[in-house]
């Protein structure tokens, strides 16, 4: 497992409260560390149940929000075409797109798993009512940590396999409890190599990162935006994103958090990263993918034995370097493309918000300021 990570020369070395946060990890028992050391079971029956759904053509996954991001950061991380092939993520309210997805599927050979940690989120309730009538599923799972809510009781009543998650683990914390572990181990990804690399993250990492942002944000970084490069991250990116600002954004801290692919971001927002106002904490992540033979067509730049991965990985050093040679903070992480890998760094994150969030006087886990248009939504569909 490797993860190299580069603080360049504008990104702080904070070392004033680390000591803190040490102290604050140790005194740490929230769910989303414990579910990778005393409460391992349910982890352990992601995997068996999982192994239920092999032979379904598709594996339909209801969940939205947190409880989702962190499996689609693993899918398109790790997910080989024909896995990722399988799973339909009903993270929408599309139904064109489902019929698409299924149009090629065996509907003799559908699973369905239902994931909602409160079990009452109205995407997931309303998919529900559209899937349960119209399809067979040859395996059905539910994962809830709520068996009194509407979820629980169907999946009682239905007799469905239900693994639970913490009651201190939100959606953006849970992608190594049951939420993430068993659509995965059902795709077939390699569930124990994440349990093992996220058992094995440094957690001196975590704290370097905490310790390092706050001191940014302290001096006016109050834009943190994380630029990764491969189309394999794209899911990470849009958990990193969730997992920083639902957690972080609150009490009116002056924090925006942003997330951008590249190379393709470098022809949107580089040039107000590089001349606009210094106010952004830079964050470049690689999925650091080893050279290939290069393509036989024409080479009409002269690029010789240069293939995709490697121009890739020098878009990556050049442009992170322009911005620190300009003067903006910029650290460099650089992921071997494994699943330890992934897992580590995703651990990492977990335990550098709540790091953040200890350092901020925040609570990291809820999230009071979606609650408003969750209200106004369900007195306009007439719910209690
Ligand atoms: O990160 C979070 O806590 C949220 O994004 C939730 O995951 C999301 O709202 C879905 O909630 P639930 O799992 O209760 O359906």
């Amino acid at each position: 497992m490797t993860i190299l990570v580069e603080s360049m020369a504008k990104w702080p070395a904070a070392t004033h409260i680390q000591n803190e946060g040490v102290g604050l990890f140790r005194r740490g028992s929230s769910g989303y560390e414990r579910c990778l050391t005393r409460d391992v079971e349910a982890q352990k029956a992601s995997i068996e149940l999982g192994s239920r759904f092999r032979d379904c053509s598709k594996v339909i996954v209801l969940g939205i929000g947190g409880s989702a991001m962190g499996l689609r950061a693993l899918v398109d991380a790790l997910a080989t075409p024909e896995q990722a092939q399988r799973l339909v993520l009903l993270d929408h309210l599309d139904r064109t797109a489902l019929d698409y997805e299924l149009a090629s599927a065996d509907p003799s050979a559908l699973g369905l798993i239902v994931i909602s940690r409160s079990g009452t989120t109205l995407e997931v309730l309303a998919w529900l009512r559209e899937l349960l009538g119209q399809r067979h599923f040859t395996q059905v799972a539910a994962v809830t940590a709520s068996p009194d809510s509407p979820l629980g009781r169907l999946a009682s009543d239905k007799q469905w396999p239900t693994l639970s998650i913490p009651d201190d683990v939100g959606g953006r914390f849970s992608v190594f409890t049951p939420c993430g572990l068993l659509p995965a181990a059902a795709l077939g990804l390699p569930v124990g190599e994440l349990i093992e690399g996220a058992q094995q993250a440094q957690s001196d990492q975590a704290i370097q990162w905490a310790t390092d942002l706050k001191d940014l944000l302290d001096g006016g970084h109050d834009r943190w935006l994380g630029f990764f490069y491969g189309r394999s991250l794209s899911g990470f990116a849009g958990w990193w994103l969730q997992l920083l600002s639902e957690s972080l954004g609150k009490s009116d801290l002056p924090l925006f958090v942003a997330a951008a692919e590249g190379p393709r971001d470098q022809h949107s927002i580089l040039q107000l990263l590089m001349e606009g106002a210094d106010r952004q904490a830079l964050m470049f992540t690689h999925w650091s993918k080893p050279a290939e033979t290069p393509g036989s067509g024409p080479d009409l730049l002269g690029l010789g034995e240069f293939d995709l991965n490697a121009i890739e990985r020098i878009l990556f050093d050049a442009n992170s370097q322009a911005l620190s040679d300009r003067g903006r903070p910029v650290m460099r992480i650089r992921l071997e493309p494994t699943a330890r890998s992934l897992a580590a760094c995703m651990q990492n994150w977990m335990r550098a918000t709540a790091l953040l969030g200890a350092y901020l006087d925040i609570d990291p886990f809820d999230q009071p300021g979606v609650e408003a248009g969750k209200l106004i939504a369900k007195a306009r569909l007439g719910l209690a």
